[in-house]
């Protein structure tokens, strides 16, 4: 027989533990792993508050997240805004007039007569040109038409400019931890599981933020996904750490052998 046909015989592999790192190597794994759980919870907390009360109710919710991506259809952005972040400006009385005048179409006759009284004096210090914020401008009904219309929530356009930073981010930083993570002694199944999730989650996430856009239940699979993906997260680090630090090797087993 072709010797070159043989298969090579390979000593029989080992994986490393934690326990076989280096000093060295415990403190970088400790110090990522530290500083990627603040950024996870930096993130939390920075989703929290983009998203709580969109719906003009506190807290977090899936009404929230359905309203971001798939809009809220029965109103426009500039009520869902005099609801919302935009409630104090405004008297509610006013509201009701504002919200009356955008169901019967948001005439310009009727602009000029209800409308722009009511803004010039209470929005048009903040929305207009002369501001400079980057905020719609309210001195001209062109200007407010343009908020006047169905909200269909997030654009297309910016959910792929977040998905595709995500999917390298979330992709890199799931990467990362899941090479420290392969260092834990656990059950084989249990190790295979944990280190997939994050990928499978966060794909799951994203795929669910162009489905909700069609359809709001799709806010429930945005949800979970987030869940599993913080989840699977916390459960690699606060393994890791546990292992790096307190895990030894039992007396006699190969890992005693160097
Ligand atoms: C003190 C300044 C200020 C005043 C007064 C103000 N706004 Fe705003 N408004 C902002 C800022 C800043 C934003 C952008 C940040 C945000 O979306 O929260 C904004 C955003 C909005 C948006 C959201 C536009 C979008 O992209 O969907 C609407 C609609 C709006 N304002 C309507 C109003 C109305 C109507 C009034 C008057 C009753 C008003 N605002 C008064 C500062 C102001």
């Amino acid at each position: 027989m072709n010797k070159k046909n043989q298969p090579e015989i390979c000593p029989t592999i080992v994986p490393r533990r934690f326990y076989n790192c280096t000093l060295n190597e415990k403190f970088l794994y400790t110090s990522f792993l530290l500083l990627a759980g603040l950024g996870y919870l930096m993130a939390l907390a920075y989703l929290y508050t983009s998203f709580d009360g969109i719906d003009g109710k506190p807290g977090l919710s899936v009404e929230d997240v359905a309203e971001n991506y798939y809009g809220n259809r029965s109103g426009t952005r500039l009520e869902s805004a005099l609801r919302g972040p935009m409630a104090s400006y405004i008297e509610v009385e006013q509201r009701n007039h504002v919200v009356e005048w955008l169901k019967s179409g948001a005439l310009q006759a009727d602009y000029e007569r209800i409308i722009k009284p009511m803004f010039d004096e209470r929005c048009v210090m903040c929305h207009s040109p002369d501001s400079g914020l980057q905020i719609p401008d309210f001195t001209s009904y062109e200007g407010i038409k343009l908020v006047a219309n169905v909200d269909t929530g997030v654009s297309l356009h910016s959910l792929m400019k977040v998905s595709h930073i995500h999917l390298f981010g979330i992709a890199l930083v799931a990467f990362a931890i899941g090479l420290v993570f392969r260092f834990a002694l656990l059950p084989a199944w249990f190790q295979y599981t944990l280190t997939l999730l994050p990928f499978v989650a966060i794909f799951i996430d994203i795929a669910a933020w162009f489905l909700t856009k069609w359809d709001p239940i799709y806010a429930y699979t945005v949800i979970i996904a987030g869940g599993l993906l913080g989840l699977s997260w916390a459960l690699q680090i606060l393994i890791s750490l546990y292992q790096i630090w307190f895990l030894r090797c039992r007396p006699g087993a190969p890992c005693n052998d160097k």
